[in-house]
């Protein structure tokens, strides 16, 4: 046995603990949350750590994690991270009594990899707050009885607290994930802060809570179709034809080059665009150059205009980051009148108090005393900051620039702060989703479908990626005229995908399909991995950002017109229905993207290993977990879906959807009249 595998089975120390780890200064940490725990929570916060270690060494822990609530805010239990190197690894290094647990414990350290999580020793892996666990215990105990489990057992994983295996059978899930679930009336962004520092809930995102991440491909895909779809409606709107060609010397201009957002400054370069990128983080702007996914670094506002004006004349694919406040940066932008094409906002306003968002005219590290030390000073600068940021959006947008809401919560965040963001009781300017994913995509039931190679061989990616491009082009030779530019792209993605070196941790892929080319893709890999083609098991999954799992008002759910966009059924029905058809495991979330108490998503992985259950699981699942969604949209009357419905039901026999009746208007108003 390999000390890595001796240590995942090791668990919890029962006899020794490990020596205390030093703070390193190297890597990229969390900022300290703010004090918000009464002195008697402060005890009972302790009290909840120490439970996860023998009574014998609470006099040695006690005092320590008393002063990380102090120092950080949270209990992390730092001593206990692991004395490995934290990667996926290829699925035969696992200790393991089944195959669907090693690839979770893969997926897991997956997430986990300093290449891949933003904060990676307070277990954050995206979006400021996304957290896979709560601290290193529940790591630990996690991994152990993924490593000990059989195929007849279901972990219980209670917002990253793994309450237990309990007996279950073969088709259920390994592993049931719920984060952050509360009563509904305790759902504000301080009740957050609450049971967080308790140690007793913990905002999942979606992917990091569901041991999903995939890093920022995941992103790059979606962003790159965002940005091309976002050019060509700005070259419609001007009667010029949305070609790539027509794409070149368009500026684009956006904020963040994080966990998602860093994916910004690659996609614009697969458009073909010009992206200008502000990052007020140095170390985030350099991991991204260092990645070489975005191509230069500029901190000098002076010189980036020049050299913005330069690359726009010679019509240039190139990406430039701005390290700095995005505030300054578009307050430069419309002092000096550049025509920006494209405009949005990528920084974590979904998590506004806590280091999401840094308010101009701070410094990043004066942000990160204030927000800890002056927590009501700090959201005053932040809401400032947000009024100051809109008003030079509004004169670019007057000046032709398209601005849309990046699902990061910037439009509600700044109606919030009584920035100049309404017009006629709504948002100046639309959600991504409503303008773009929502009627080219969701209502199509096109959607994130990612796989991970548990292998981590990037020669079976390689073989994956044909398979996909193979069923997707085949696909296109009957699809319908709707649904054929969607096609299009998702064919030019995957064929790019190889030579853009998306890659970052394990093998893994995107790409958006819909239910007929998710489901052939993944029974094409079926069959590759039993016909040995393919060498191991591969993880099926997907993010948020997709037609079913998601309710969220201000995002996926946001081109919902029949009052239920508040609603949550759909995320929930999601998860259930999924669990019972054949997920390998499954999660639900509170938040994810928009922010704690927002939005509800649910997600699945799926371990595919060549077998016949697997093909089963393949068919029966995927067909509930993409058809849901659509059902849904279509009752909401969304013309693409009710489409994407009838053509389904033709192909399906047992599938009976209600549909709507349409109301003619007039009708309606006349019967109100007088009432
Ligand atoms: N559009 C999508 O498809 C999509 C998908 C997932 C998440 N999101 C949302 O996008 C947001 C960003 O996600 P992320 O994972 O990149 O988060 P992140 O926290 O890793 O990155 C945000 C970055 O913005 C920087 N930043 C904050 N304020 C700034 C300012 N004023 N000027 C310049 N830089 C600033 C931060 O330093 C940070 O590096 C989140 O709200 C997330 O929920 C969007």
């Amino acid at each position: 046995m390999t000390s890595f595998q001796e240590e995942i089975l090791a668990g919890i120390p029962q006899d020794r603990i490990p020596e205390p780890k030093p703070y390193d200064r190297t890597i990229n940490h969390a900022p300290k949350r703010k004090d918000i725990l009464t002195d008697e929570e402060k005890a009972l916060a302790l009290k909840n750590a120490l439970r996860y270690f023998p009574a014998k060494f609470h006099a040695t822990l006690a005092p320590e994690f008393a002063k990380e609530l102090k120092d950080y805010g949270r209990i992390y239990m730092y001593r206990f991270r692991p004395s490995y190197e934290i990667f996926a690894r290829p699925i035969d290094e696992y200790p393991c009594r089944c195959k669907q647990a090693a690839a979770i414990m893969a997926m897991i350290q997956n997430n986990l990899d300093p290449r891949v999580a933003q904060h990676p020793h307070e277990l954050i892996i995206y979006g400021g707050n996304g957290a896979i666990f709560q601290n290193w215990a529940q790591y630990r105990l996690t991994m152990q009885y993924l490593a000990t489990m059989t195929e007849e057992q279901t972990l219980a994983m209670y917002s990253g607290l793994p309450l237990g295996l309990f007996p279950s059978h073969q088709d259920a899930p390994r592993v049931v994930v719920t984060n952050g679930m509360v009563i509904p009336n305790y759902s504000k962004q301080d009740d957050w802060e609450k049971f967080n520092a308790l140690g007793v809930s913990q905002y999942g995102q979606m992917t990091a809570g569901s041991y999903m991440y995939i890093g920022p491909q995941g992103i790059v895909h979606g962003t790159t179709i965002t940005v091309m779809n976002a050019a060509r409606k700005q070259l419609k709107s001007k009667g010029i034809a949305g070609t790539r060609e027509n794409m070149k010397g368009m500026l684009f201009v956006s904020a963040g080059l994080g966990g998602m957002s860093g994916a910004q400054p690659k996609a614009g370069n697969i458009a073909g665009v010009v992206s200008v990128i502000a990052e007020i983080n140095p170390l985030a702007a350099r991991k991204r150059y260092d990645q070489g996914w975005v191509d230069e670094l500029h901190d000098n506002l002076d010189e980036l205009l020049q050299r913005i004006r330069k690359a726009v004349s010679g019509k240039e694919t190139v990406s430039l980051a701005y390290v700095g406040n995005v505030v300054d940066l578009w307050e430069r932008l419309a002092e000096e009148h550049i025509h920006v094409d494209i405009g949005t906002d990528q920084t974590s306003l979904h998590n506004p108090w806590a280091g999401g968002y840094y308010p101009a005219g701070l410094t990043l590290e004066e942000s990160k005393n204030m927000m800890a030390a002056e927590p009501e000073k700090f959201r005053e600068a932040v809401q400032a900051s947000l009024r100051r940021q809109v008003a030079a959006i509004n004169k670019l947008t007057a000046d032709g620039m398209y601005f849309f809401d990046y699902g990061n919560a910037f439009l509600l965040e700044s109606s919030r702060a009584g920035a100049d963001i309404m017009a006629d009781g709504h948002f100046r300017y639309p959600s991504y989703v409503q303008d773009i994913m929502g009627p080219l995509y969701f209502d199509y039931g096109f959607g994130p479908f990612r796989w991970v190679c548990m292998s981590e061989d990037p020669a079976d990616l390689a073989k994956s990626d044909e398979l996909a491009i193979k069923v997707l082009a085949e696909e296109a030779r009957t699809a319908p005229e709707e649904i054929q530019g969607q096609l299009r792209d998702n064919i030019h993605w995957i064929e790019e995908a190889g030579k853009n070196n998306l890659v970052v941790g394990s093998q893994a892929r995107i790409l958006y399909a819909d239910c007929e080319g998710r489901t052939k893709i993944a029974m094409a890999f079926n069959e590759a991995i039993r016909s040995g083609k393919i060498k191991a098991p591969i993880v099926l999954g997907r993010d948020h950002h997709d037609v079913s799992g998601t309710d969220s008002p201000f995002r996926e759910t946001s081109n919902i017109y029949d009052g239920s966009q508040f609603t949550a059924d759909m995320a929930i029905q999601n998860v259930i229905g999924d669990s019972f058809r054949g997920a390998t495991w499954v999660s639900i979330h509170n938040g994810g993207g928009v922010g704690w108490g927002e939005v509800i998503n649910g997600g699945f992985g799926m371990v595919i290993d060549g077998s016949d259950d697997s093909a089963r699981h393949i068919k029966e699942m995927l067909f509930w977990d993409v058809n849901n969604g659509i059902a849904r949209r279509s009752w909401a009357r969304n013309e693409g879906a009710a489409h994407a419905i009838s053509r389904e039901m033709e192909r399906t026999p047992g599938l009976k959807v209600t549909l709507p009746n349409h109301a003619d208007d007039s009708l309606v108003r006349d019967a109100l009249k007088g009432i």
